[in-house]
């Protein structure tokens, strides 16, 4: 198990960093079970140190402190999709093992940091061979990507889906009054019904032995290319462009996004 796990999470140096090397740790070491005298380094960015409405307080091991582990805790999800996670001296413990870096890095709360990604997709052609499927490219490092984003405090993972695809593909935050009208109800056809295709723990460059990325991918799929297919794409927010990409085993894309198409093309019976 641990030779497929914790690939992205051991990768140095930590995302936006050029300084934070994780200590290194053998894919045998990665399990918690596995002891040895493990000393990793320890990361907290100064953004999340400053405590912005996204993040949680900071806590040193062993402090006394309110947040409460593996439940919904004032409106926001600290329950995992995958187990009930340990809680060690105080901080919650990666149940997927070591990553060589304790802290939170670059991630706002302590334990699972939830995502949602909204895989919109139609036909490229009318002999419905190849999918296609809204890409974003991200501001923060230049790749390809699915429109997601953090679940916010309050929110469930459908709002979610429809906000961020919204304001990274639609541009949202931008429209005026009568656009937004005409998106929002593009947007309700659209989301109306949509396909699971991954829930789950997600090997991220961010990950640390303390916090980590769980994420909800569905797919919405315009089969006659009549409601999505028709949207006029324009980027926002935290993507700087945004286009109608081919699926195909070429793709190169950010985190797990990969495998979240090449699953939508399975799904659809689609060239891969
Ligand atoms: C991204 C999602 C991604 C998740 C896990 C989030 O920050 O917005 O698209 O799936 O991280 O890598």
């Amino acid at each position: 198990m641990s030779k497929s796990i914790h690939q992205k999470a051991r990768t140095s140096p930590y995302p936006r960093t050029k300084d934070i090397i994780r200590t290194k740790v053998a894919d045998d070491n990665v399990p918690w079970k596995v002891e040895y005298d493990y000393k990793p380094v320890k990361y907290t960015s100064e953004s999340v140190l400053k405590g912005p409405v996204w993040a949680d307080p900071d806590i040193k091991p062993g402090d006394k402190h309110n947040i409460q582990f593996n439940t919904v805790d004032n409106n926001v999800n600290r329950t995992s999709f995958i187990c009930k996670y340990e809680v060690v001296n105080s901080l919650p413990r990666n149940p997927m093992g070591r990553t060589g870096l304790t802290g939170r890095g670059s991630l706002g709360r302590w334990g699972p940091n939830h995502a949602a990604d909204p895989i919109v997709t139609r036909w490229k052609n009318k002999d419905k061979k190849i999918l296609q499927f809204v890409a974003v490219q991200r501001k923060d490092n230049g790749e390809w990507a699915i429109p997601g984003g953090m679940v916010d405090a309050g929110e469930v993972v459908s709002q979610t889906l429809r906000r961020e695809f919204g304001e990274e593909a639609l541009n949202t935050l931008e429209a005026d009054s009568s656009e937004k009208k005409h998106i929002e109800q593009s947007l309700d056809r659209l989301f109306h019904s949509g396909t699971e295709i991954f829930k789950g723990y997600v090997d991220d460059p961010r990950n640390t032995d303390n916090a980590w990325m769980e994420t909800v991918a569905m797919n919405f799929h315009d089969e006659l290319g009549d409601s999505a297919g028709l949207f006029e794409l324009n980027a926002g927010d935290d993507a700087m462009s945004v286009q109608w990409m081919d699926i195909t085993n070429k793709s190169k894309l950010y985190a797990s996004h990969e495998h979240f198409i090449q699953s939508v093309a399975q799904l659809h019976k689609a060239e891969w």
